[in-house]
């Protein structure tokens, strides 16, 4: 199999890569990615020699067509991926989340090559803090952010890619993923690499607001199972059961680093903070077999901790520019 694998030196798509040389010696990896500040070919490093690195945008309509036209399947993953970014400056996530996806689905319509679309539990909007209800395949689109809306935006053009031009797509709403090789903007790697320079972790708002974690792992064997079983023009949602409040997972933290629990500061809120996500993962499981791997959320933190201490020369050169940012924000 010839895999085209955009945003692969990103979080999950490196992630993705590292799992598929491992695990499927017989798949032959290009990655186009355009190392925005996001992506870094130092998260390909362990994969060097395996793969195919292409520098490009997927904005490139004749690039994005010569890579596609020598693939089997593409995996998009490629993104503007944090809703602060997006609050400050919606543009990228226009260009590259709803473009770029057109690029990508025009090109795949004009090759028949089969496409799975990676996208975000955030197109469903929140759910309230006591609601019992997940998000299911079937949730209304509700999405809050411009981040949210482009990646919802991006959803529906590959439906109707599906319906009206028989394009051969699935697509997975996955839920936060957490685990090594995350930009330190992110919540989790962030609060980790302030406490090994000494800063407090901050929580926006009260902290209570939830989020339904997912080691980055389990995410890529289920985005598998779907290339491998999912049925065209069908949505799978991806999760493992992993709801915890934004306080709850920072006191985790503290502990993990031999901190007091209450060792954070309140910080003020992010403007239109989604409440709370969940993830009904029915549907993977029954129709394709899928489970989760990473048992225990605490046992995934405490391997995510010592990657952040163990590979300080991968985070280091984000660390002021991304702190610079926040406190532009005032967070
Ligand atoms: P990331 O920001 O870490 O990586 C994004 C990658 O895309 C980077 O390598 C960047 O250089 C590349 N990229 C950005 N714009 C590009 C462009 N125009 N052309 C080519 N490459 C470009 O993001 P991530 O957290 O790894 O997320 C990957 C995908 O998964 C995204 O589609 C995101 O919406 C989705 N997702 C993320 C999470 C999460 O918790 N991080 C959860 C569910 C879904
Ligand atoms: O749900 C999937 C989404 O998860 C993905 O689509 C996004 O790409 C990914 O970035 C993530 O979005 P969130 O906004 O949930 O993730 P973030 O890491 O930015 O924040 C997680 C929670 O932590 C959120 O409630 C905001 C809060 N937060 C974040 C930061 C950076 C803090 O309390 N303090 C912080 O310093």
């Amino acid at each position: 199999m010839r895999l085209l694998v955009t945003g692969g030196a990103g979080f999950i798509g490196s992630n993705f890569v590292h799992q598929t040389v491992r695990d499927r010696p017989d798949v032959q990896i290009v990655v186009l990615d355009a190392l925005t500040y996001a992506g870094s070919e130092a998260s390909l490093a362990p994969v060097r020699g395996s793969v195919e690195f292409r520098k490009g945008d997927i904005t490139d309509a004749e690039l994005v067509d010569e890579l596609v036209a020598q693939a089997d399947v593409v995996v998009h993953f490629a993104a503007e991926s944090h809703n602060d970014n997006s609050l400050h400056d919606p543009w990228p996530f226009v260009q590259t989340n709803v473009i770029g996806t057109y690029t990508l689905l025009e090109a795949v319509r004009r090759h028949g090559v089969r496409y799975h679309h990676i996208s975000t539990d955030e197109v469903y909007g929140d759910l309230e803090l006591d609601d019992p209800a997940k998000f299911t395949p079937e949730t209304p689109y509700n999405p809050s952010s411009p981040y949210s809306s482009t990646k919802a935006s991006s959803d529906l053009l590959v439906r109707a890619w599906a319906r009206s031009f028989g394009v051969q797509a699935t697509i997975s709403n996955c839920s936060n993923n957490y685990g090594p090789y995350q930009h330190v903007e992110k919540f989790i790697p962030r609060q980790i690499t302030n406490l090994i320079d000494g800063v407090r972790p901050k929580l926006y708002g009260s902290g209570q607001n939830v989020r339904d974690w997912i080691h980055v792992e389990d995410h890529n064997s289920a985005v598998w199972a779907i290339i491998d079983g999912g049925r065209p023009g069908e949505t799978y949602l991806i999760g493992a059961d992993g709801e915890e409040t934004n306080q709850q997972v920072v006191e985790a933290i503290l502990e993990l680093m031999g901190r007091s629990r209450d060792d954070y500061d309140l910080v003020s809120d992010r403007p239109g903070h989604d409440l709370r996500y969940a993830i009904d993962a029915s549907k993977l499981k029954e129709e394709l077999g899928w489970e989760p791997r990473f048992g225990s959320f605490t046992d995934g933190l405490a391997a995510t901790v010592a990657w952040y201490r163990e590979n300080e020369a991968w985070w280091r050169p984000q660390k002021d520019e991304t702190e610079a940012r926040y406190s532009g924000l005032g967070r």
